[in-house]
């Protein structure tokens, strides 16, 4: 039996990083999914990519920070697979790093309403279907929304309304018998975590890796594993739980990266057919 056979899920921020992992893991294990981003994002590649594996997928894009697009996604799922059954809160953008004095508005404005108000938005959309079902929530919380980062502040400040937000689903919505838990990564192999492609500097990328107990990023599919099992059966008793996918970063005292044993320094292989790892983006887009 798959672990998550007959249901259905969406997953935002899908095309590409963490979110085509999520996609694919999820459909590997019997889900039928609907992969959600903007238009400039592969959705539509990840969707065709799981059909050719035999799975089930449809790809969804918009932006789905506004109401009327979260909510026709969600019609989407209902009407294309009759029901949802999990929600992954996955969508985020990354566009600067920079000292608090000297952060823009347009980044800040720009974080916020893609990393927060997606979140609500979507949300909002999918709960009467998630008590229909009695499905859950899973949404990408950060080391950053639980420590204090320099130059990541205003970023980190976006993580923790997630997080705060998502328990606080957790506790409103039990009533409902619907779960709400949060997936904490630590630095990942996305766009987001090298200096070529994102924002980050040589002396804060380097960081990403000392300063975490296994001495490198985490893949995304480590990631994914994390949202299958919040998002199946299995965690029926994890509700208002934050997950941390980190490699320890949140714990660890110190450079303590050059200390782990090399078996753990090679990231896994891992089972999945991943294309978009770094299709993800960090800059403003006009569009959004
Ligand atoms: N990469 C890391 O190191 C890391 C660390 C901690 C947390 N996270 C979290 O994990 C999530 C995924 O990160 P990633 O590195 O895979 O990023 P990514 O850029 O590779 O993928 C994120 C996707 O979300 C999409 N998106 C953003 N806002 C959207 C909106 N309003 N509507 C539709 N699509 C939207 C983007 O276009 C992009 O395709 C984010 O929420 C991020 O905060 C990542």
């Amino acid at each position: 039996m798959k672990r998550l056979e007959g249901k259905v899920a969406i997953v935002t921020g899908g095309g590409a990083g963490i979110g085509e992992a999520i996609c694919k893991k999820f459909a590997q294990e019997g889900a039928k999914v609907v992969v959600a981003g903007f238009p400039e994002d592969p959705v539509e590649d990840v969707a065709k990519e799981i059909q050719e594996a035999g799975n089930t997928a449809i790809a969804f894009t918009g932006d789905l920070s506004l109401e009327a697009n979260a909510k026709s996604c969600v019609d989407l799922a209902v009407k294309q697979y009759g029901k949802l059954d999990i929600l992954i809160n996955n969508a985020g953008v990354f566009p600067e790093t920079n000292l608090v004095t000297d952060y823009t508005e347009e980044a800040f404005d720009y974080m916020f309403k893609n990393n927060c108000k997606t979140t609500f938005a979507m949300s909002k959309a999918a709960l009467p279907e998630l008590q229909k079902t009695k499905g859950n929530i899973v949404t990408a919380g950060s080391e950053a929304g639980v420590l204090g980062i320099p130059q990541n502040t205003p970023y980190g400040g976006t993580k923790a309304f997630n997080i705060a937000f998502t328990k606080g689903i957790a506790a409103e919505q039990a009533q409902f018998g619907v779960r709400a838990n949060i997936v904490g990564p630590g630095p990942i192999d996305t766009t987001w975590t090298h200096k070529e492609t994102g924002p980050m500097d040589a002396e804060m990328e380097k960081m990403n890796t000392q300063a975490n107990l296994v001495g490198r990023r985490g893949t995304p599919e480590e990631v994914a594993n994390v949202y299958l099992f919040l998002a199946s059966d299995e965690a029926s008793f994890v509700t208002g739980s934050h997950y941390m996918v980190d490699g320890g970063i949140t714990i660890a005292k110190g450079p303590m990266g050059g200390k782990a044993d090399d078996s753990m320094k090679e990231q896994p292989e891992g089972n999945l057919d991943l294309k978009h790892a770094k299709d993800g983006h960090t800059t403003i887009r006009e569009s959004a």
